[in-house]
């Protein structure tokens, strides 16, 4: 285990730091990388916030989650053991999953989940990837609990595109429930409302100073003085993108869902579920003992409820050590200035000042030529109230949400096992429409007629299509952003507006020369966004709205990727392994 350590000594420092063992047992020499193997050991464990005590699911009994740790080129094996009454599944979010789709990890998408008693190994390399990412459960809402890094440093001498920073610090949002998320949610489709929203946001798991019994559990980040450190930021969060600053400070955004981008700085960072962002965070040449106050709180254009709270953290400029997360005073300290709950236009001039590196070392090839165009429209919609029952969504029916209108219904076995066995039959349909079936004004007065249709539609992509996608916020029932996320690839954002798409007026001024790649966009709000990708990854991928809600009520699609003519363009057939429905 030592010798392992001594490649990162930073990381060595922090992770003893905040008292986070790894489990990461060897490492086996290959030729383009090492072998990394962890195990996932999924159990109960007692967990206190806000003075309230609850029995969650862990990883190993940590929360937040174990760091996943690699270098690009490293094969990462993980070996799950599910010992606890749910079933469970895993996902790397934003990992490319090169011909290995059977580790990508969604519930009945890529796999059947791995049931009580049950072990599932992911194995995967991490090709042309560096930087940060997440992983979490993909299975109902055990993600609100089972989450952690994904840190992917650099290959072996090589540098980061900016200078070394003195730390590496991991900084990863989420959401506190006092209640179960699982009750929470099935309550939920059960009524047809809107879930109860969660008690408090978390850095690195802890709520901090502004909530009622919490001052004792806040995140600490202790720095010198003149230093540069790399934050990797991580928003895990269910439900909710939020804005994040640090009082008086300013980052260097240098990277976004493991991909560099063009340096640029910034006082306030918006991040949407399932996003990363490195920045480097330049302290101060102030003498010791100085703190400031770092926030996080939503960004939202919605109608329904949210959780409206702020979690706050501390730097803390000392090089005494000190008990980390004691009880701490944050009388007198100001709060970092933070936009508006609906601060669009925040949100739009921040995601507009991405930019690729496109660079001959860090190229951004974004497809210039498009085979197939999509037009998708993204949003929420209703379902008809069973008979006999009483329902809490919109005018007495049910919540849903839906893609191009299909709300989309998993099935009860996996689609990628059902599609490489030729058994499609009675699992899914592969008429998903490329285009809404029927056109209306999107962003505008919303139709009269707002129930969704149901099915398990995919999009079939031959293998090396590049694709063409404009997303299409629509105002049923409220506008709001959505976080799509697509798996198995990085999406390059071309071009994005407000109001409703326009074929003749917009692609002109598409970006394809420098457009920020990642896997995860957030549509804006009353808006739109353009995405190319090159379908070269065979495989069958999960598209979602990343805020778990609008997963449930069925804001999720999925392309099949064929596989090509050569051998390396070939799924391979699953392990032995792969979890039974
Ligand atoms: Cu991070 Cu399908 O999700």
């Amino acid at each position: 285990m030592g010798s392992s350590f001594l490649l990162f000594p930073a990381i060595f420092s922090y992770l003893l730091f905040f008292g986070i063992s790894m489990c990461f047992y060897s490492t086996i020499a290959q030729q383009t990388g090492t072998t990394r193997h962890y195990k996932f050991e999924i159990q109960l464990h007692n967990v206190t916030r806000l003075c309230h005590s609850k029995r969650m699911l862990t990883v190993n009994g940590k929360f937040p989650g174990p760091r996943v740790i690699a270098r690009e080129g490293d094969r990462v094996v993980i070996k799950v053991v599910n010992h606890v009454s749910n079933n469970v599944s895993f996902h790397w979010h934003g990992i490319r999953q090169l011909l290995s789709g059977w580790a990508d990890g969604p519930a009945y998408v890529t796999q059947c989940p791995i049931q009580s008693g049950q072990s599932y190994v992911y194995n995967f390399t991490i090709v042309g990837q560096r930087g940060t990412l997440l992983w979490h459960a993909h299975i109902s809402w055990l993600r609100a609990t089972l989450y952690g890094p994904i840190i992917i440093l650099p290959k072996k001498n090589t540098s980061y595109p900016f200078a070394k920073p003195f730390k590496e610090v991991p900084m990863i949002f989420g959401e506190w429930w006092n209640a179960d998320t699982e009750a929470v949610i099935n309550q939920a489709l059960q009524t047809g409302a809107g879930p109860n929203v969660s008690d408090a946001y978390t850095i690195n798991g802890f709520p901090g100073p502004l909530y009622n019994c919490s001052a004792n559990q806040t995140f600490k980040l202790k720095v010198k003085p003149g230093k540069t450190y790399l934050l990797r930021i991580i928003n895990a969060a269910l439900n909710d993108d939020l804005f994040f600053s640090i009082a008086n400070h300013t980052f260097t955004v240098v990277e976004a869902d493991a991909v560099y981008v063009k340096p640029f700085e910034t006082d306030l960072l918006l991040i949407t579920p399932g996003q990363t962002t490195n920045v480097l965070l330049k302290t101060k040449p102030y003498p010791f003992n100085t703190t400031f106050l770092m926030a996080a709180r939503p960004y939202f254009t919605g109608q329904g409820t949210i959780d409206n709270s702020t979690v706050a953290g501390i730097l803390e400029y000392e090089n005494i050590p000190s008990e980390n997360h004691s009880k701490i005073s944050i009388t007198g300290l100001q709060l970092p200035t933070l936009p508006p709950i609906n601060g669009t236009s925040f949100a739009a001039n921040f995601s507009n000042k991405f930019r690729s590196l496109a660079t001959a070392q860090f190229p951004a090839n974004v497809p210039q030529s498009i085979d197939k165009n999509f037009f998708f429209t993204v949003g929420l919609g209703s379902s008809p109230c069973p008979k006999n029952q009483t329902c809490q969504g919109p005018n007495g029916t049910k919540f849903a949400a839906s893609v191009n209108n299909v709300s989309f219904t998993l099935p009860t076995t996996s689609l990628l096992q059902a599609h490489f066995f030729g058994q499609s039959n009675g699992v899914y349909t592969t008429d998903f429409p490329s285009f809404p079936i029927t056109p209306f004004n999107y962003t505008g007065t919303p139709p009269n007629n707002t129930m969704v249709a149901n099915g398990t539609k995919v999009v079939v992509l031959p293998f090396n299509t590049s694709v063409e996608l404009v997303l299409q916020d629509t105002s049923i029932l409220g506008a709001e952003s959505h976080p799509l996320h697509l798996h198995g690839y990085n999406l390059f954002i071309v071009g994005q507006g407000f109001g409703n798409f326009d074929p003749q007026k917009d692609p002109p001024n598409y970006n394809l020369v420098d457009p920020v790649e990642r896997n995860t966009v957030g549509v804006p709000s009353g808006g739109w966004v353009a995405i190319r990708f090159r379908a070269d990854n065979p495989g069958v991928w999960f598209m979602h709205c990343h805020f778990e809600v609008h997963l449930s009520w069925g804001l999720k699609m999925a392309w099949i990727v064929l596989d090509g003519n050569l051998p390396n363009q070939q799924l391979p057939p699953p392990p032995s392994d792969l979890p039974k429905c």
